[in-house]
């Protein structure tokens, strides 16, 4: 889940051992301290470190069988921007992607296992969609109504979606002009699972919001950057859409989240389940060498000036990195060594 980073001198350390507020990573949600606050304070926190996060795995499933992602693309969308998305999660397990690579990002989720010492698994695909193009649940949702959604998506008269409890993942994307719940203050993106009572089953969803309209600073941050942050110029984005270039690492993140905790009983931090800290928090706005704390970390430039760190199959992308439990720091395919 998208934490609610509250901009102190917080670091990983101080957090995990005095609170359990998700707290960890970055992102400039608006707060009560204001923006040079912000800058300065914000802690210079490295790639991770640290022994004492203990992100622990708690017996439950993990996604080791071959991963179905299901877009629900709801409301208005261009075809452009459909396009973005769709090869991003293509790129997830494409073979013979330029380095660093979307595929390379992956490895460090597939180094997660299950009780049985099952990897989750290396492949990702794009399965079937739905278009829900005329806001079947208006242009408001609360977390609730999120699972009526996909309700009607899996349950539709017309090409409806499968059900695939063993490896399908439902993400909910909505369109600009949709508002969600804690969406721009608290939130990005978030994941769970469906509950049987709304939607007849239990099946691990996300929801990733395009923030263009409300919060590209907060949602597509470093395309754009809140006003309550002077001094900073945001980048050029990676395949022209402010919206959805930031929405593609919201989207890593849920699906990065969802494989290693797909029930919210696997693996995180903390000692909360109902505040869970996952292996994407902890890396949260963290791309490159030397990230933490307000700094993105080193990043990679295309020849149009564009800022990315990862390749896929035809376009680039910029990507959050991963915790990796094995030697305890946030780590990513495009690492300077
Ligand atoms: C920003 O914070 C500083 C120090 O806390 C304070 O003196 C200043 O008045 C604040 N500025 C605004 C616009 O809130
Ligand atoms: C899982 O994916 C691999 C590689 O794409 C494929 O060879 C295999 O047949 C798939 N397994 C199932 C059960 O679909
Ligand atoms: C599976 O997980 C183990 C433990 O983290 C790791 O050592 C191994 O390299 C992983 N295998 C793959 C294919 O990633």
């Amino acid at each position: 889940m998208h934490s609610v980073p509250v901009i102190l001198t917080l670091t990983v350390l101080t957090v995990l051992l005095t609170s359990t507020v998700q707290v960890i990573g970055w992102r400039p949600y608006p707060s009560k301290t204001n923006g040079s606050d912000q800058i300065f304070d914000a802690s210079k926190k490295y790639e991770g470190s640290s022994n004492l996060v203990r992100l622990r795995y708690h017996m439950g499933p993990v996604l080791t069988n071959n991963i179905t992602v299901h877009p629900i693309w709801y409301g208005t969308w261009q075809k452009s921007q459909k396009k973005i998305i769709r090869e991003f999660i293509n790129s997830i397990s494409a073979v013979g992607s330029k380095h660093p690579s979307v595929s390379g990002w992956w490895k460090t989720v597939q180094l997660y296992t299950d009780q049985t010492g099952s990897n989750i698994s290396a492949t990702v695909r794009l399965g079937e969609e739905k278009n829900d193009r005329f806001y079947s649940h208006g242009k408001s949702l609360t977390r609730l109504s999120i699972q009526s959604v996909i309700k009607s998506a899996v349950a539709s008269r017309s090409r409806p979606l499968p059900v695939n409890p063993k490896g399908g993942l439902y993400l909910l994307l909505t369109s600009d002009d949709v508002y969600v719940q804690d969406f721009c203050g608290q939130v990005c993106g978030f994941h769970y699972f469906t509950f049987p009572s709304i939607v007849g089953f239990t099946l691990p969803y996300a929801w990733v919001g395009n923030s263009a309209k409300f919060c590209p600073g907060v949602c597509a941050y470093p395309f754009a950057v809140p006003a309550f942050i002077p001094g900073i110029k945001p980048v050029k984005s990676p395949n022209g859409d402010v919206g959805v270039d930031g929405m593609i690492s919201v989207i890593a993140h849920e699906i990065a989240e969802l494989a290693t905790n797909p029930l919210v009983n696997a693996w995180y931090a903390g000692a909360d389940p109902v505040a869970p800290v996952e292996i994407a928090d902890l890396c949260e706005g963290i791309y490159g060498t030397g990230g933490g704390g307000s700094y993105t970390g080193q990043m990679l430039n295309d020849d149009r000036g564009a800022t990315y760190n990862v390749n896929g199959i035809r376009r680039r992308y910029l990507i959050q990195w991963l915790w990796n439990h094995v030697v305890s720091y946030c780590t990513g395919p495009n690492k300077l060594d």
